[in-house]
């Protein structure tokens, strides 16, 4: 079975290429190496002492795009290429609707041309907006608060309309919580541009070094100890369920979403301890006010993965605190 992964040089993509490589398919990469580095590609060929094969090409090349899919007939497709920084997006919203929607459509088009019509899709808990009930189930409201969320939201509208349209195809968007850690072997992980806006590669940086203090934004929400609470799941754990939702996507009829997140909350200062354990470094970090657009806690239930596509994130808050450690001081630029 081959599958074709477009932006499978980026972070989730590369640890789900290592997954894929393991179970035995073939891999296909599309990327344009927009927010990433060939380098990530080959370190899953060291991992896996597997080979893969790697188009740098942009969604947005429609026509290069079907020449790829017309020499390589893939089975199926998961598609992780997009923007994906909440911050950039209100300023630049433009460019986040025309590189993720129109991105997208080319791709769908494509597939339906070369009758590709499996697919597999990277959404986010961000299609739940400001949702204040938790653990959040997949059939809780949905809406946005910023272009990136919108993205997803209107992308996952664009799929089910397209199953609508032609019962052939079979479609599962997977709404990741908040992936982060890296591979054990510490060869891959998270490297952000500039100032990390996501919490695991601040404080993975001020641990390095590479920053001196962590600002912790708000201590006054309605949680076990007033800092935010989310539903970190280690990204071996999630490259994993796209594993399970190949192995079910045949079986199941039409569109699907299913939430992709451990069932636990962890708030920011728990966070920072267990790093600090696993690191043995100090996390200096000072109160804030909150970060505007923020929710106090977020969690997922995963039952409906579990129960449908029988996924279960297995690994610990000290498995990625232990690992994104091992990733940051083996590789305290990045791939740079
Ligand atoms: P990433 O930026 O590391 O990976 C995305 C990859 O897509 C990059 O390698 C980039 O070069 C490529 N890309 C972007 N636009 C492209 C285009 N037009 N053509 C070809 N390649 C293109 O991001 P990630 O963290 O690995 O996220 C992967 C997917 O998961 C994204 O769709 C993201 O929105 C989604 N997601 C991520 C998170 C998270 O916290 N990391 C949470 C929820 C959902
Ligand atoms: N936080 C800090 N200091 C920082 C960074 C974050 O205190 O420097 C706190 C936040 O306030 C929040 C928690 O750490 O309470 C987690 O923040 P992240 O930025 O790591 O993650 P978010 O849950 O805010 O964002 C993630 C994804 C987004 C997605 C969003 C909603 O990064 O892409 O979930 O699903 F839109």
């Amino acid at each position: 079975m081959k599958i074709l992964v477009t932006g499978g040089a980026g972070y989730i993509g590369s640890h789900t290429c290592v997954e894929l490589l393991n179970a035995g398919y073939e891999v296909v990469v599309v990327d344009n190496l927009m927010n990433s580095n060939e380098i990530s590609l080959e370190r899953v060929k060291k991992i896996t002492g597997k080979s893969l094969k790697f188009y740098q090409e942009d969604l947005l090349n429609y026509e290069e795009i079907k020449k790829i899919f017309l020499i390589e007939k893939p089975d199926s497709v998961i598609h992780f290429a997009g923007l994906k920084a909440v911050g950039e997006s209100v300023e630049k919203p433009l460019w986040y609707y025309e590189n993720n929607i129109v991105g997208t459509i080319n791709l769908i088009k494509v597939m339906k041309e070369t009758e590709v019509k499996n697919l597999v899709f990277s959404s986010s808990a961000t299609v739940y907006g400001l949702s204040k009930i938790v653990p959040i189930k997949e059939d809780f409201p949905l809406n946005t608060t910023n272009p990136y969320g919108a993205t997803k939201l209107m992308i996952e509208q664009i799929l089910m309309d397209v199953v609508n349209a032609d019962d052939s195809w079979k479609i599962i968007s997977l709404r990741y919580f908040n992936p982060v850690g890296a591979h054990k072997s510490g060869l891959i992980g998270e490297d952000p541009n500039g100032i990390p806006n996501n919490l695991l590669p601040f404080v993975s940086q001020v641990a390095v070094g590479k920053r001196d203090v962590l600002s912790v934004f708000g201590n006054d929400y309605d949680t076990v100890d007033g800092t935010g609470v989310r539903d970190f799941i280690h990204v071996v754990d999630l490259a994993l369920g796209h594993i399970k939702a190949l192995d079910k996507i045949d079986k199941i009829s039409g569109y699907k979403a299913y939430n992709l997140g451990t069932g636990r909350g962890v708030s920011v200062l728990q966070m920072i301890k267990a790093f600090e354990k696993a690191s043995g470094k100090e996390i200096k970090y000072k109160i804030v006010g909150r970060r505007s657009g923020d929710i106090g806690e977020s969690f997922a239930d995963p039952s409906l993965a579990n129960k449908e596509l029988g996924w279960k994130a297995n690994l610990t808050i000290e498995d990625i605190c232990k690992d994104a450690w091992n990733w940051q001081k083996n590789n305290p630029e990045g791939y740079k």
